[in-house]
């Protein structure tokens, strides 16, 4: 292979995006650029015909440039981002321009996809306005690695520097909250010239960069993701009957020959047999090349299947949270059915709820929302048909971000963020789909102070901090609602577990891990239990009666010896010990932990915690 796959192709190249209101300046700070730059105008189609062979494809292609586009251009939606070339002896800049009218997020999230910088542009006398916040939100949320904010029209405000530093500093308290690597300030004049290109006479006071100098010198740490192989298929290529490719683009990461990989959904597991790239066979190809692959075996793989590395796989679900910006002017629908869009993947999706919206100028999280509007941005549980295949945001650009379109209009109608992995989740390995975890009644049988509720509590914690799903009945807890007025008459008991077991049936089936700690002193009332619910696991917790009575937390024994309390269980009416239980655990000699830890690999073991719960 004649090139390294893994040096950068970007480093000369900086992609910048600006974004401002109508006024703040922004098409004067760039003609200024330009102008003050010189020989751009020849240079402009130049830059691009450069810009495209770096990106390695060995093709010069204008609309490359705009590949943070693609899903928008393939729905024919017009985007009224600008993108201006232009180049110095030390770089090349390519600006995407998004003016700042109504439909701006659209525009700012299209602009800064791809971006490197995000330059936003504050008008000295209004200072800090709601769309430069929505503007440095969007810029965080999409990861963007530096902010470079011009503090334009100087000249107005006489160019004093407590006017920049009170702009500054209300940016710097608004920026707090927010995930930001770098933020710089440059106080300019783009109509008088001062700090864009050149210095001049009138900001003497400040010793920072120039916009251009900045714009030059900033270090641009490629943020390609190399680790995880991710190649959505774009297309099948069968020339003939010995030659079946698939070509796409890789999202990221590198392969080799010969490396085993899957192909997802179906988990089929092969091996590279070659690689194309530049109409060459290759060794190795890498992110972001456009690539042929064929596989050892024989496969049937289309688009919107991922090819990745065997022991590497992205997260497969029907369910994620993800940070949305709504781009239309009609609001977001609950339960609608829209059309998601991610990598080379389509299918049906539904926004099950809306988790907060931000407010973006306190950056507070409303949790009362109950839409979205246009430009407003909020935390989404979304549905899919289908299951997509997918990585966060943070740990993967592409595989982790998507764009909703309206079925009835074709609009693109928002852009999200994956923040996380929904509920419902399940990982695919091997031809194998494994859920995360399968609902369960946990039934802590045993005499009233052997530990149950005790051991319940910490299991309860321990399974949460998993980020399982679970839940408590207990006994003390249902006889002050569900059961209230029941006493301990057989007919009492039998009608008080008849209520747990209901609701813990009900749980079980879907999903959720319950732990139900009750007395439920005969046999053949748990042999009900068992016959009820689904997944009904048995746990004797066997501590002797001398010990629960030494114990006598609520002193209920003493009262039951001295004959105040009627068929009290152990005393005056029988416990029958389990014969079979799953799981008999033998207080005081085994530690709560201990306990804990023996009902949390009895989960494991018997797959009520999943594959992907494996950790111990
Ligand atoms: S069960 O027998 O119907 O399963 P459950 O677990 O709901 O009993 O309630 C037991 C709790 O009720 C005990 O922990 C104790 O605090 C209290 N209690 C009050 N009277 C009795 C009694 N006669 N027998 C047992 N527990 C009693």
């Amino acid at each position: 292979m004649s090139k390294n796959p893994y040096q950068s192709d970007d480093i000369q190249l900086l992609r910048l995006s600006t974004a401002g209101s109508v006024d703040d300046g922004k098409s004067t700070l760039i003609g200024r650029l330009l102008h003050d730059c010189q020989a751009i105008y020849e240079d402009q189609f130049q830059a691009v015909q450069k810009a495209s062979k770096k990106k390695g494809n060995g093709e010069i292609d204008l609309a490359l440039l705009l590949d943070g586009l693609s899903a928008e251009r393939e729905q024919g939606i017009t985007i009224d981002v600008a993108y201006r070339y232009f180049s110095t002896p030390k770089r090349k800049f390519i600006i995407a321009d998004s003016p700042g009218h109504e439909q701006y997020t659209r525009n700012m999230v299209t602009g800064a996809s791809t971006a490197n910088l995000a330059l936003i542009l504050v008008d000295a006398r209004k200072g800090i306005l709601t769309q430069s916040k929505r503007h440095l939100f969007i810029a965080s949320l999409l990861g963007i690695p530096h902010i470079l904010i011009a503090i334009n029209k100087m000249d107005l405000v006489d160019y004093k520097e407590d006017k920049f530093e009170e702009i500054k500093k209300d940016f710097l308290k608004f920026s707090e909250k927010l995930d930001i690597k770098d933020l710089q300030f440059t106080p300019i004049s783009a109509l008088k010239g001062d700090m864009v290109v050149n210095r001049q006479e009138n900001l003497t006071w400040y010793d920072g960069p120039t916009i251009l100098s900045y714009l030059e010198n900033v270090q641009t740490i490629s943020d390609k993701n190399l680790i995880d192989f991710r190649f959505p298929i774009q297309y099948v290529m069968r020339p003939n009957q010995d030659f079946r490719g698939y070509a796409g683009k890789i999202a990221s990461g590198t392969i080799k020959k010969g490396e085993p990989v899957m192909i997802i959904p179906s988990g089929v597991e092969t091996k590279i047999k070659s690689l194309y790239w530049d109409e060459k066979e290759v060794d190795e190809v890498a992110t972001p090349m456009s690539a042929i692959i064929t596989l050892e075996d024989e496969i049937d793989a289309s688009r919107g299947d991922m090819i990745v590395r065997t022991n590497n796989l992205p997260i497969a679900s029907n369910d994620f949270e993800a940070m949305v910006c709504w781009f239309d002017t009609t609001s977001m629908k609950k339960d609608h059915r829209y059309i998601l869009k991610q990598t080379t993947n389509s299918t049906s999706a539904f926004v099950t709820k809306l988790n907060y919206r931000i407010n973006i100028n306190t950056l507070h999280r409303e949790k009362e929302a109950d839409t979205l509007e246009l430009n407003e941005i909020g935390r989404l549980s979304i549905h899919t048909q289908h299951p997509i295949f997918f990585d966060t945001y943070k740990k993967n650009k592409q595989t982790g971000s998507f764009i909703l379109i309206d079925e009835a209009t074709n609009n693109t109608i928002a852009a999200g963020v994956i923040i996380d992995k929904g509920k419902k989740t399940s990982f695919i390995h091997g031809d194998k789909e494994l859920t995360s975890q399968k609902g369960a009644a946990l039934w802590l049988t045993g005499l009233s102070g052997s530990g149950k509720s005790t051991i319940a509590n910490h299991l309860y914690k321990r399974l949460k901090e998993r980020g399982l799903e679970c839940e408590q009945l207990d006994g003390d807890v249902m006889r002050e609602h569900l059961c209230q007025g029941l006493g301990f008459s057989k007919e009492d008991r039998d009608i008080n577990l008849d209520r747990a077991s209901f609701v813990a049936g009900l749980l079980s089936k879907h999903g959720i891990l319950t732990l139900a700690s009750f007395i439920s002193p005969y046999e053949s009332q748990r042999a009900k239990l068992r016959k009820n619910i689904p997944n009904f696991i048995e746990v004797f917790i066997n501590t002797p009666l001398k010990i629960c009575e030494e114990r006598d937390v609520k002193g209920l024994y003493k009262k039951a010896r001295a004959g105040e309390i009627k068929s009290f269980t152990g005393i005056s009416d029988p416990y029958e010990a389990p014969e079979n239980p799953e799981l008999e655990i033998k207080t005081p000699e085994t530690s709560i932990d201990k306990a804990v830890e023996i009902i949390i690999n009895y989960l494991l073991d018997n797959g009520y915690l999943g594959n992907t719960n494996r950790m111990r």
